[in-house]
């Protein structure tokens, strides 16, 4: 504690003497200040229509109001709502769009990850020039400068890893599936080994490595639809992903996708699927499971002793349009 602060806390006695008003209040206060603070933002999917702009703007307002503000933001995927269709000037326009309101609205700096939604002309292969490369995920690299759609960085002693989920799949009802690729996995596994151990880590994908929210309907209704052990809901090698995960002092694997909010510990990983910042698409908060998740966001903050705390902010967003008639 720097000698000003012990100032302000203290008191003078009728002799003249300063004691502290409260030693515990004092070393509490300091003991649960974090080491840093970061921003989870998952499920933009900015757009024009339902005032997502606007819902976007006061996501990011509430995020530079935060006490402590945060070092950065993490985004989970959707970043955008959405570029899949075959028109290049819908993506192209809401990238920029996306851009700008970070830009006009925000000096924290923004990790990019990508989503489903973010992934240009997935669904409409047929229509489309898929040497094109601004095709697929070169339309997202493009205006974000990504060199590549996963890598890492440090903050503070943590390892970051932001991972591209999304692989796209030959005959299925979705044009993609949730996991890794062969050579992303490579890289994961070759710079977690060159790591050193003891320095802590956070993943994030859009799709979960693990979650429940999957859970949407039960299995007699979905059939060879009920695709928690795989397909687009989550991760089909989740024990393996965990097992590497935990073997490597990753702390926290953050997600998004379902816009719903679960927690889950299994080993030394903590798993939070992160709810979304535009709740149910603009619509309002997202009922599709019965269960209402607000429009919001992570907050994470880091202590010095390798642990964590988070919390999901609901940023007061109202949404303009509550129903799709
Ligand atoms: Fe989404």
């Amino acid at each position: 504690m720097f000698r000003r602060d012990f100032l302000k806390a203290a008191t003078l006695t009728s002799a003249g003497l300063m004691i502290p008003t409260s030693f515990s209040q004092l070393a509490t206060a300091e003991e649960t200040k974090p080491l840093f603070r970061f921003v989870h933002l998952t499920d933009i999917h900015v757009q024009p229509e339902r005032g997502g702009s606007a819902g976007m703007t006061k996501c990011l307002q509430a995020v530079e109001a935060l006490d402590p503000k945060p070092d950065f933001i993490l985004t989970g995927g959707d970043l955008i709502y959405d570029a899949g269709g075959p028109e290049y000037n819908r993506g192209n326009q809401l990238f920029q769009l996306y851009k700008h309101i970070i830009a006009d609205h925000t000096g924290v700096p923004v990790y990019h990850c990508v989503g489903n939604h973010d992934v240009f002309g997935w669904s409409r292969k047929a229509e489309l020039d898929t040497k094109n490369p601004l095709f697929g995920k070169g339309l997202m690299q493009d205006h974000l400068e990504l060199e590549k759609t996963y890598y890492a960085f440090d903050h503070n002693g943590w390892r970051f890893y932001v991972l591209d989920s999304i692989q796209p799949t030959v005959e299925k009802r979705y044009k993609y599936t949730a996991g890794l690729d062969e050579e992303q996995l490579a890289w994961l596994q070759a710079d977690l080994a060159a790591k050193p151990a003891e320095t802590p880590a956070v993943v994030v994908t859009q799709f979960p490595i693990l979650t429940v929210t999957s859970l949407r309907k039960q299995p007699e209704k979905l059939g060879e639809d009920f695709y928690v052990a795989g397909g687009p809901g989550m991760f089909s090698n989740s024990l393996e992903m965990g097992q590497l995960l935990h073997k490597h002092n990753v702390r926290l694997a953050l997600s998004g996708h379902l816009h719903e909010i679960d927690r889950i510990e299994r080993g030394n990983v903590t798993y939070i699927c992160d709810g979304a910042v535009c709740g149910g698409w603009w619509y309002g908060p997202n009922i599709d499971s019965g269960f209402e998740v607000q429009e919001g966001f992570g907050v994470i903050d880091v202590h010095s002793d390798g642990t964590f705390d988070h919390h999901y902010v609901d940023y007061g967003w109202e949404a303009v349009k509550t129903s799709k008639g």
